[in-house]
């Protein structure tokens, strides 16, 4: 197995098969695009559980992804795939960059589900940018980005419905796609409460990443909780 990539949450390695890659989920923690730095205790085993969990429910409604199957308490097997640079995000209530960069509201329910991209790239901090822009970056075509809305749009949905089922309001998430050597675009990366804002739904309280990025105590606890409702 060698390493190929670190990134700031994961560390993907090469199997002996072609096609297959390993992902390990590790307990560091930033935010503020790497300024905040530190470790939550369980996170690459928790994280793990849940994105598992979540990708085979993808796959059983039909949503093409990287996941194979879960390994070890942090690392699952995925299909090897390339990349697209573009963070897709999809939002359901106002929170995060929506309140702090346009002014909504906090918690504010939205009349339709909001998609945006975002620039996968470290160095200049993830910026939010348009189609067009996708286009001239030559990192996804017309044709891709259909898909992906498509595809953002439906797990939006199926997710959101499995949350609620376990008394959790999916505010906003984060995903990545990649192509598999046929071309073909898969879900990829993670969804966990790294890459998502999960609220209690009787109150509200904050169960993700928030509670680390803003200093709100039970970080670990509040993972944790996420990994019960889904066991
Ligand atoms: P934002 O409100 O800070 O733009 O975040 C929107 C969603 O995207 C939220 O669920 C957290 C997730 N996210 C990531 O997964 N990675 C990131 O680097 C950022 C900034 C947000």
């Amino acid at each position: 197995m060698n390493l190929i990539y670190e990134g700031k949450a994961k560390k993907i390695y090469t199997t002996d098969r072609e096609d297959v890659y390993l992902q390990e989920f590790k307990d560091d923690a930033t935010a503020f695009n790497g300024v905040k730095k530190d470790k939550i205790s369980h996170k690459g085993e928790i994280n793990n559980f849940i994105s598992s969990e979540i990708f085979k429910y993808l796959k059983e409604n039909s949503i093409p992804n990287h996941f194979i199957e879960k390994v070890s308490d942090t690392e699952m097997l995925i299909k090897k795939v390339e990349i697209i640079k573009v963070e897709v995000v999809c939002r359901n209530i106002a929170a995060g960059s929506l309140v702090k960069k346009l002014g909504f509201k906090e918690g504010e329910e939205l009349e339709n589900p909001i998609i945006e991209f975002y620039l996968k790239s470290d160095e200049l901090g993830d910026p939010l940018f348009t189609e067009e822009h996708i286009y001239a970056l030559k990192l996804a075509d017309k044709h891709d980005i259909g898909i992906i809305r498509k595809m953002t749009n439906y797990i939006n949905t199926l997710l959101k419905k499995f949350f609620l089922q376990r008394g959790i309001k999916l505010v906003d998430f984060k995903l990545e796609f990649g192509k598999d050597k046929h071309g073909n675009i898969l879900l990829a990366d993670e969804i966990s409460p790294d890459t998502c804002r999960f609220w209690d739904s009787l109150t509200n309280k904050k169960l993700d990443k928030d509670r680390f990025r803003f200093d709100l105590g039970e970080v670990e606890e509040s993972y944790q909780e996420i990994k019960n409702r889904l066991s």
